[in-house]
């Protein structure tokens, strides 16, 4: 959804924010790697998860408040596909005492964050294949371009301070392929503020090095 703050024309909502599900796990991936060399509580490893706090919540704000009543109302009242927002809406809310766990653990002195953090992403991963493989795409089919117009200007409005950061967290890592193809489908100015400022910025932070 950060995506929308981008732009909606060029690049789909839906390659934006797979994108950012992607660098979701991969944050919550290095998480864990970070616990299991006992670097859990480093630094640059906190800064990560702030920073992984910080979007993740801002996504799924604006998903839960701005993208999935649109879709609701789209819908009707088709049971089924009521159904599943409300079951991705759920996974969503069982996420957020996962991540509370995985603060207090960090908190405690010599606490093992291992358990946490793994349950954190199985938890993670089922939330986000389901919301892939049924909200996206039951939204992709019931709102007219006008409803996606609509949306990515009120995420731009909501957002638009946090894409100098989201832009390199989300090509942090990524094959080459995929890092070319999200920076070439952002407009040219957007996509030089990045190289000449927004990434070297982002670089200095050192997210999660150990
Ligand atoms: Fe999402």
């Amino acid at each position: 959804m950060e995506a929308f703050a981008i732009q909606p024309r060029e690049m789909t909502c839906h390659t934006i924010l797979r994108a950012a599900h992607e660098a979701f796990l991969r944050d919550v991936d290095r998480l864990a790697a970070a616990v299991a060399a006992g670097k859990g509580r480093a630094a640059h490893v906190r800064a990560g998860w702030e920073n992984f706090k910080d979007l993740f919540r801002a996504h799924h704000d604006l998903e839960d408040r701005v993208l999935w009543p649109r879709v609701e109302r789209a819908v009707g009242g088709r049971r089924v596909e009521l159904a599943v927002l409300a079951e991705v809406r759920a996974e969503h809310a069982r996420l957020e005492p996962l991540i509370v766990r995985v603060d207090a653990v960090m908190e405690q002195d010599g606490g093992d964050l291992r358990p946490a953090v793994a349950e954190l992403r199985a938890a993670l991963e089922v939330y986000l294949r389901h919301e892939e493989t049924g909200a996206l795409p039951l939204a992709e089919s019931v709102l007219a371009d006008e409803e996606w117009r609509a949306l990515a200007e009120e995420a731009r409005r909501r957002c638009e301070a946090r894409t100098p950061m989201f832009v390199p967290w989300v090509v942090d890592g990524i094959a080459p392929i995929e890092r070319s193809r999200f920076l070439t489908a952002l407009p040219a100015p957007l996509r030089d503020l990045n190289r000449v400022m927004w990434e070297p910025h982002y670089r200095k932070r050192r997210l999660w090095s150990v």
